[in-house]
C-alpha cells in the first residue's frame, strides 16, 4: 500500500496503533502530535528504523487555525502528497452543563469536530489528485450521547455528521468515513473502578478493545473499501445493543 498518510494526534495510544499497521502495510506516515513528543520521536524513529524516511513528525496544536494549516502544508510536502487524511486527536473530559466554560466548549468542539472540518478544507487539493480519502475517528457516544461528557458528545455527533457531509461533497474522487470505536483504552483522566465495571457490563464480548482493532478497521476503510462512502464502522464488542 504506497499512500501517504498522516494521522493526527499519532504519539500515542489509538492513534499509534493505526500508524504502525498502516506502516507496516507500506505507508508513509505523517504524525503529527502536540505535546507528547517523546512518545512522538520514538514513535517516528521505530518506523524509520524499519524503513528509512518513511516517517516525519510534525507538532501543532490543532485549536490554533496557523498551526493547522501549516500542518496541512508541511504534510504535503512531506512526499510530494497526502492520500489519506486520519483524524484522530481528540480532547475528552466530563462538563457539568452549568458549569462548563466557554473555553472547554471550544477546546472539544476544535479539536473533535473544527480542526477535522479544517484539515479536510486545507489538504482537498492533495487528496483529490490522489484520489485519496479520508477517515475520521468518532465514538459510539455521538450516536446516544455519554453522559456527563455532553459537550465531547455533541462534537462528535457533529463529526458524524460530517462525515457523511463531506462525503456527497468531496465525492466521487475523495472517499470519507469514520470508525466509532466503543471502549477500547481507559481514558488517561482517570475513571472509577465502578465506572469501569459498569461499562464492562455492557459489552456483549465482555472486554474492552485493543488500539489494533480500530486500526483494522482504519485500514480496511483505507485499502478494501473502495465503494465505501459516508459510512461510519462501529468497532464495539456488541455494546450499541445495550444503549
Ligand atoms: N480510547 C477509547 O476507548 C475511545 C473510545 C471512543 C472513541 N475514541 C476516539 O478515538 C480517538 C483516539 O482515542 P485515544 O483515547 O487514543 O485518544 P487520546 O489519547 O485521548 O487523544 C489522542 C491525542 O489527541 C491529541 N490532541 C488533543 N487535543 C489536541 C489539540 N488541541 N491539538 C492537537 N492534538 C490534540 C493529543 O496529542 P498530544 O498527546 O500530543 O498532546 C492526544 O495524544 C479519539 O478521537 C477518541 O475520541 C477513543
Amino acid at each position: 500500500m504506497q499512500k501517504n498518510i498522516l494521522i493526527t494526534g499519532a504519539a500515542k495510544r489509538i492513534g499509534a496503533a493505526c500508524a504502525r499497521l498502516l506502516h507496516s502495510e507500506g505507508g508513509n506516515i505523517v504524525l503529527h502530535y502536540r505535546s507528547s513528543k517523546d512518545d512522538a520521536l520514538q514513535l517516528c524513529n521505530e518506523l524509520n528504523q524499519k524503513r528509512p524516511d518513511s516517517a516525519k513528525l510534525i507538532q501543532a496544536d490543532l485549536l490554533n487555525m496557523h498551526e493547522l494549516e501549516a500542518v496541512a502544508r508541511e504534510a504535503a510536502l512531506a512526499w510530494g502528497g497526502i492520500d489519506v487524511l486520519i483524524n484522530n486527536a481528540s480532547a475528552f473530559y466530563p462538563t457539568a452543563v452549568n458549569d462548563v466554560s466557554e473555553w472547554q466548549w471550544d477546546e472539544l468542539l476544535g479539536s473533535n469536530l473544527k480542526a477535522p472540518f479544517f484539515l479536510a478544507k486545507s489538504l482537498v487539493e492533495t487528496l483529490t489528485d490522489n484520489k485519496g480519502c479520508i477517515v475520521n475517528i468518532v465514538d459510539i457516544h455521538a450516536e446516544r450521547g455519554l453522559k456527563g461528557y455532553p459537550v465531547y458528545s455533541i462534537a462528535k455527533a457533529g463529526l458524524a455528521a460530517m462525515t457523511r457531509v463531506l462525503a456527497k461533497e468531496l465525492g466521487p474522487v475523495v472517499r470519507v468515513n469514520a470508525v466509532s470505536p466503543g471502549a477500547i483504552l481507559w481514558p488517561e483522566s482517570e475513571l472509577s473502578e465502578q465506572d469501569k465495571a459498569e461499562i464492562l457490563q455492557r459489552i456483549i464480548l465482555n472486554r474492552r478493545g485493543e488500539p489494533l482493532d480500530i486500526a483494522k478497521a482504519v485500514l480496511f476503510l483505507i485499502k478494501d473499501a473502495d465503494y465505501m462512502t459516508g459510512q461510519i464502522l462501529t468497532v464495539d464488542g456488541g455494546r450499541t445493543l445495550f444503549c
